[in-house]
């Protein structure tokens, strides 16, 4: 097993399917234009076959699928599938929600039990405005048809200051009705918000938060795991809500995740560009494939840093 000097090792591996996305939000692309795939993305089978190796090589027992948005992508069925068949303790996946309904059959048959789901307004016409594609009731509709199979949610919202901050009690309360945990995601310095004077104007802390909830819920702080990202409150006899801190109570440290790109680069850092391409590692002869990816493994490891500062590496290529 691979550890570094503060105790990190990777358990937690993000697969991201594609680099195309069917929205454009305003905190993820400056100028509106949809995310295109990237030029030589694996195809699903090479994926598959790259998480299995890092299974072995890194002790990997959780994974998520992101993008971009994964299910634009025809291979999506295949990776879902094929992933759900590997001994992972716990698959996921994060989703826009735009193409859950047509989608649900191959969820379903699966058998993934648990989904994140972004979703910042449910004010239609800010759904616009901030997402720039698909349609809020669309995606309204695939949560329930999701709830109808039993499966366990999350929904992710990215609070804007002046711009959404007036949508958090009512996605709350859409929420708790729901037994949804809602996460908020404190907005990070990625991409085109790495180095300019807008991430200051639309940053939403966690402080300024909790003072929007708690003029209406009495709260209480509970315990989240080791590595987990997430700070989380319980509203008595209501049901419990989760801030991902990442400038307020920063998690580098006890950071676990380990990511994988649609073009086949491991990234061991969010906060980092570094990068190293395992595609053509994959073609070698099995026996060499473990101890090459140990080597990149451990050079991965130490591109992770202890504290967040942001970077130009930009969230959609590699889904958070
Ligand atoms: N800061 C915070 N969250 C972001 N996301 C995308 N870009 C950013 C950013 N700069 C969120 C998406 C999605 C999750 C994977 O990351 O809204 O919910």
């Amino acid at each position: 097993m691979i550890v570094d000097k503060l105790g990190r090792r990777f358990r937690s591996l993000r697969v991201s399917l594609t680099a195309a996305c069917n929205y454009a939000c305003t905190y993820c692309v400056p100028d509106g234009k949809r995310l295109m795939k990237a030029q030589d993305e694996l195809p699903a089978s090479e994926l598959l076959k790259a998480v299995t190796y890092l299974q072995q090589a890194a002790g990997i027992d959780k994974l998520r699928i992101t993008g971009g948005e994964p299910l634009v992508t025809p291979k999506f069925d295949e990776f879902l599938l094929g992933v759900m068949q590997l001994p992972l303790d716990d698959v996921s996946l994060t989703t826009n929600g735009q193409l859950l309904l047509k989608k649900k059959e191959v969820i379903r048959e699966s058998g993934i039990a648990r989904l994140n789901i972004s979703l910042d307004t449910l004010n239609p016409l800010r759904f616009r405005q901030l997402a720039r594609g698909g349609d809020l009731d669309t995606v309204l509709a695939g949560i329930d048809a999701m709830l109808e199979l039993g499966l366990k949610l999350k929904i992710n919202m990215v609070p804007l200051r002046n711009q959404n901050d007036g949508d958090v009690i009512p996605l709350l309360e859409y929420c708790l009705d729901r037994g949804i945990e809602l996460r908020f995601i404190e907005l990070m310095r990625m991409g085109h918000l790495a180095h300019s004077n807008t991430f200051q104007s639309e940053f939403v802390s966690m402080a300024s938060l909790l003072d929007i909830i708690g003029a209406r819920y009495e709260f209480e702080r509970t315990d989240a795991p080791y590595d987990s990202t997430a700070v989380r409150f319980r509203i008595p006899d209501k049901g419990v809500f989760g801030i991902i801190a990442n400038e307020s109570e920063p998690f580098c440290r006890s950071c676990t995740r380990l990511r994988l790109s649609s073009d086949g680069y491991l990234y061991g850092c969010l906060s980092s560009t570094r990068k190293q391409y395992i595609g053509d590692l994959l073609q070698l002869p099995p026996h060499q494939i473990l101890p090459r990816l140990q080597g990149i493994l451990l050079s991965a490891l130490g591109d992770k840093q202890t504290s967040f500062q942001g970077e130009v590496t930009i969230m959609k290529f590699i889904g958070g």
